[in-house]
């Protein structure tokens, strides 16, 4: 394999020693020259020391899946909980409801004859996280040499298309434990129309597919439900379906179900990430004693990542979009609070300090909501007008369209975030709001309030953004091992004749069980671009949560004095390199903070 070559010349390179070992008799400077060159353009792409030693690292298997010292799929049995969906949603899957029964499958006895020779599809959707290379690596292994395993390229949009290849076990190696989503690529296509059916159906007619694994939030898994439903029979000529398997991804932890779904895959990796540069950014204003920095945290509408972080590195303020929301805190008191913190802390001498804002927050002030959601009705319904007018001439066109007090809303906001909130929906409806630069407009708005209430005070801020930084990181040891063990359990699920199902891991902390949830039954219907849609509802924080608790009994001392703390960079080694989120496991009330799917470990 090319990894164990290239990084034994490397090593004698660093080392100094042996050259002619690997370079011959030609005289040493110019050998280093060319050779070092040479070498380096070897490791140019994705041969990095790190990413060569990564590759090797093992993960954690459930027990489940072993058997006889090998890799085996398991079978799934009715488990015993169920998730009703309402009336409407029941009458649109009646194939995958009637198959399901809303029962959500745990893993039962393991299947000893994997020899089906399926072809199945796997493909990433919407935006990266980490570990979704392992989802292939696990999916490749559980199926085995008598499977085919096709990656499709680029997302969705590649599936409509069938552009796919085979990937093999040479594959697996080079993306083991690496990050992103690079192997595939992905895109947020929502596969829909009946047209699209129509052009994914011919694809899996025409490249003999029989099962199809989508790799997404939640909004890709709402487009593996759908595609569950409609390939449910009669796509080949003898009238057989084709199956359709979720695998629950994204950074932002809004696909989560209690205990039978504890958190998607990418979150550990990317929260880790942000919280070593809040972390450092903490130490930063400790030392220089004179910066406020705002940072805007991704993580769309939900706060759980900047929950997560602010748990993990405890900063001065964090704000929560849902309990804005919940407790009705107006923009003008959010920077109140903010103000006042900022002069309790001054008159102390601590002229510095760190606020988290999640990055979805503007959805979820009191007004904002409204107008938001009124803005999105308007822009879908005069899509046409607004298609040949520039961004001021959309605005005064939308003005008169809104109603009075959401106009005028939108009229009092700074012209950059007026620009922001006017920006294109995703395909799925959702506004970007990792475009809309709300640390701006608090800490403009923090500096104006302070000069009302104390002109003396001192307060210099500095803003940031942490969001795509970390999407596509080295994975963690967590986020490697779940997602290994979630491709395995998908692979199961296909090899089990399921379809519909979204493979999860429920006992994260006591040697993990492999489960399959109902995606029909997870829908709901919601507005998207002003119609009502069915699709899977975000998990939100919960202010009653143990997580959002524990911040609430710490936020006040961390305001008051330093209390911050540097979790570092992701360890891959010693105490903590084996800690899941803290959120998750406070919420699933596990005793410890260390992860265990094997449960010998
Ligand atoms: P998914 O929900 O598809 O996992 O995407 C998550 C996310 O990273 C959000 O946190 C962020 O708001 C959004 O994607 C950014 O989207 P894009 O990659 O299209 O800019």
């Amino acid at each position: 394999m090319v990894t164990g070559i290239v990084y034994s010349e490397y090593y004698y390179i660093q080392k100094g020693q042996k050259m002619e070992n690997i370079i011959g008799s030609k005289r040493m400077g110019e050998i280093i020259k060319t050779e070092l060159t040479k070498l380096l353009t070897v490791m140019e792409r994705g041969y990095s020391p790190f990413e060569q030693a990564v590759r090797t690292m093992n993960v954690s298997v459930c027990e489940a899946f072993k058997q006889s010292g090998t890799l085996a799929p398991v079978m799934f049995a009715p488990g015993t909980r169920t998730i009703e969906p309402n009336r409407e949603i029941a009458d649109a899957f009646p194939n995958s409801i009637s198959a399901s029964r809303n029962i959500i499958l745990s893993a039962s006895e393991t299947l000893t004859a994997a020899e089906s020779c399926k072809r199945v599809a796997v493909l990433f959707s919407g935006g990266p996280a980490a570990g979704g290379h392992n989802v292939v690596a696990g999916l490749k292994q559980i199926l085995g040499p008598t499977n085919t395993l096709l990656g499709v390229k680029a997302g969705p949009k590649g599936l409509l298309k069938g552009n796919m290849f085979e990937i093999t076990d040479e594959h697996v190696m080079q993306i083991m434990n690496t990050g992103g989503f690079d192997f595939l690529g992905t895109d947020r296509t929502k596969i829909e129309k009946p047209d699209d059916i129509d052009k994914v159906k011919n694809v899996c007619r025409e490249q003999n597919i029989d099962a199809i694994v989508i790799i997404g939030g939640d909004d890709s898994n709402t487009n593996a439900a759908l595609l569950a439903e409609k390939l449910f029979y009669n796509v080949k000529e003898d009238g057989s379906g084709v199956q359709v398997i979720g695998v629950p991804k994204t950074i932002d932890g809004d696909l989560q179900l209690g205990d039978d779904l504890p958190i998607s895959f990418g979150f550990d990796t990317a929260t880790k990430i942000y919280a070593e540069k809040v972390g450092n950014l903490l130490r930063d204003t400790a030392s220089s004693l004179k910066y406020w920095h705002f940072v805007r945290l991704m993580g769309r509408s939900a706060s759980h990542v900047t929950l997560e972080v602010a748990l993990q590195t405890h900063p001065t303020i964090t704000l929560i979009s849902e309990e804005v929301r919940e407790r009705d805190i107006p923009l003008s008191e959010i920077v109140d609070i903010i103000a006042r913190i900022v002069i309790e802390r001054s008159k102390k001498g601590l002229n510095y300090g760190v606020v988290l804002v999640p990055e979805g927050l503007i959805e979820f002030i009191p007004g904002f909501t409204t107008m938001i959601d009124d803005l999105n009705d308007k822009m879908s319904q005069f899509k046409e007008e607004l298609g040949g007018k520039n961004i001021r001439e959309q605005l005064l066109f939308v003005y008169s369209k809104l109603s009075q007090s959401h106009g005028e809303l939108l009229e009092s906001l700074p012209e950059s975030i007026k620009y922001m909130l006017m920006a294109d929906r995703d395909e799925h409806g959702n506004l970007p709001v990792s475009k809309i630069e709300t640390e701006i407009m608090l800490s403009n708005a923090v500096k104006a309030r302070l000069k009302e209430l104390d002109g003396n005070v001192k307060f210099e801020s500095l803003n940031h953004f942490f969001g795509y930084e970390a999407r596509c990181g080295a994975s963690t040891l967590f986020d490697s091992s779940y997602t290994y063990n979630l491709g395995a359990t998908a692979g199961s699920l296909i090899l089990d004749g399921r379809t519909g199902y979204m493979a999860s891991l429920t006992d994260l902390d006591k040697g993990a069980k492999p489960l399959g949830i109902p995606i029909a039954s997870l829908l709901d219907i919601e507005m998207r671009k002003g119609q009502p849609a069915k699709v899977i509802e975000k998990a939100l924080v919960k202010l009653d949560s143990p997580a959002f608790l524990y911040l609430q009994s710490r936020r006040r001392l961390w305001a008051e004095n330093d209390h911050s703390s540097s979790p570092g960079p992701v360890q891959f080694w010693g105490p903590t390199s084996r800690h899941m989120p803290k959120t998750v496991a406070l919420n699933r009330e596990y005793n410890s903070l260390d992860f265990k799917f094997d449960a010998g470990e």
